[in-house]
């Protein structure tokens, strides 16, 4: 039996070590949080966090070989496999603000690492990190007198949050990069042992460290940068009489393009996205490449451009003003099938908004309590209705800024019947039947399409 700890009990924590205790019965799994509240709800029946198919997997494994705590010292301890993911959010102070990466809760973790143990122990770096973070923590977590050995190995995580599940007990790739020394191929070769337990051998790829860090914040740049080269088309799709899915059907099925993650949107959210670009944008100034920097921030201004475009463009169709009208937005989280609001273009529109004095109703089947924090003090001026019908009572207009299967679900006629006329739609997921929602009446504007509307 191998004791294998999870520092950080979060989205990315909590949902991937249930599903490795579920194929390990064999080894003891136990994650902590420094946060009570939320081990005390991973110990409950509400989960805190909304993932389809982890409260199953939580249920059959909790008590078994699966333990939340917070007895972090403790568990550090007897642990012989150690995976960190605290979070890493961008910095928001002193040199590379708004764009580094902030250490200090991963170096706080290593220090505590180091305090607590009394045999080796492998150590791996779960969270998102700079290149060349597990240097650093090798230094700290080497620099004891007594004899210990730590092997620092990298193992990024690819999950993508609302298929967390599906994608952890099917992975694309595990990624697990270590030291080319005898000791750091050995602790390679023991969390590979640990996904062979599921994951077909050929799909677990080794790589030196800093290839697999770098490789994390390269596949999301890349990913967002599909998104950002899309929506900048829908723009152009919206001056012209092209239709961005017509543009991405027929650019997608090329097999070197390939049709996933070509759907225009209002923009780009989640806690990964942004910060892991402005991570690699930080990175190449650092290293003197401010052009390939500047290439890859252009993915983040794009996203910008796209989120302040939709709320202007509700404005410009909206009569040049929005003050005092009441907007219903459908949706909060920054996808389907989540309750994650962090970086959310929903919240962005929200934002833009308020700023011209619109009256905001936020709707959300899952994600209102998250909206709410995020948004601060601009929560005292918003509404929360988890209600859809409720929210679009009384409201001038709707747009859609998550694609919950829900909003496809509703009785538009009854909407439209209770809206303040004229009634407009905008569909920054385009996830609605724009052609029905017209002869209902609406004025209804897509991302990337010419809009239909009533108006003269
Ligand atoms: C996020 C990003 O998604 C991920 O890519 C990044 O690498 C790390 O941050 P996530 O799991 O979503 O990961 O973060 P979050 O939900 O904030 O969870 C981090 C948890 O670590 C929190 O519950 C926090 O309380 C805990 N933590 C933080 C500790 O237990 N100890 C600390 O010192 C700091
Ligand atoms: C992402 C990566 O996919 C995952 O591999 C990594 O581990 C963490 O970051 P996540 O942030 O959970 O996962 O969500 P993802 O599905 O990638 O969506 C990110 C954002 O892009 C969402 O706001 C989504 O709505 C948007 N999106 C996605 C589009 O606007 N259009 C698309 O075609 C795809």
């Amino acid at each position: 039996m191998t004791n294998i700890l999870c520092i950080g009990a979060g989205y990315v924590g909590g949902s991937t070590m249930p599903i490795v205790a579920s194929h390990c019965p064999q080894h003891r799994f136990v994650i902590v949080d420094i946060n009570e509240a939320r081990i005390a709800a991973w110990q409950s029946d509400n989960l805190p966090i909304y993932e389809p198919g982890l409260d199953e997997i939580v249920r059959k494994t909790r008590g078994k070989n699966l333990f939340f705590s917070t007895e972090v010292d403790k568990h550090i301890a007897e642990a012989d496999i150690i995976f960190v993911s605290v979070n890493t959010p961008t910095k928001t102070f002193g040199q590379g603000a708004g764009k580094a990466a902030d250490l200090q809760y991963w170096e706080k973790t290593a220090r505590q690492i180091l305090e607590n143990s009394t045999s080796s122990k492998i150590v791996v770096e779960k969270s998102t990190l700079p290149v060349r973070t597990a240097e650093a923590m090798e230094r700290i977590l080497n620099s004891n007198g007594n004899g210990l050995h730590f092997d620092v190995l990298s193992n990024p995580e690819f999950l993508a949050e609302g298929t967390a599940v599906r994608d952890m007990e099917n992975p694309d790739r595990v990624l697990i990069g270590g030291r080319n020394t005898e000791s750091g191929q050995k602790a390679v070769e023991a969390l590979v042992e640990i996904y062979a337990n599921w994951v077909p051998r050929e799909r677990i790829i080794t790589a030196n460290l800093w290839s697999s860090e770098l490789s994390k914040l390269v596949a999301n740049a890349f990913l967002a940068q599909r998104i950002s080269s899309i929506n900048a088309i829908s723009a152009l799709c919206e001056k012209t009489e092209a239709d961005v899915s017509e543009v991405a059907h027929a650019i997608g099925l090329d097999n070197r393009i390939g049709k996933y993650f070509l759907r225009a949107s209002v923009g780009f959210g989640g806690s990964c996205f942004k910060k892991d670009i402005l991570n690699l944008v930080y990175l190449c100034e650092q290293y003197g490449l401010p052009e390939v920097a500047a290439y890859w921030e252009q993915v983040v201004t794009m996203n910008e451009f796209q989120e302040m475009r939709f709320a202007s463009n509700m404005v410009a169709s909206m009569f040049n003003t929005v003050a005092g009208k009441r907007i219903a937005l459908f949706g909060a989280a920054f996808k389907a099938n989540t309750n994650d609001t962090r970086e959310s273009p929903a919240l962005e529109v929200c934002r833009a908004l308020l700023e011209e004095r619109a009256e905001i109703v936020i709707t959300d089947p899952h994600a209102i309590e998250n909206a709410r924090y995020d948004l601060g003090e601009l929560a005292k001026r918003v509404a929360f209705e988890p209600d859809p019908y409720a929210a679009a009572n009384g409201a001038h207009a709707i747009a859609i800024l998550t694609e919950w299967t829900q909003f496809t679900q509703l009785d538009y006629e009854k909407v439209h019947a209770a809206m303040v006329k004229p009634a407009f739609i905008f569909d920054g997921r385009n996830l609605l039947d724009h052609r029905k929602l017209y002869e209902i009446g609406f004025n209804v504007y897509p991302i990337g399409r010419p809009a239909l509307t009533h108006l003269l």
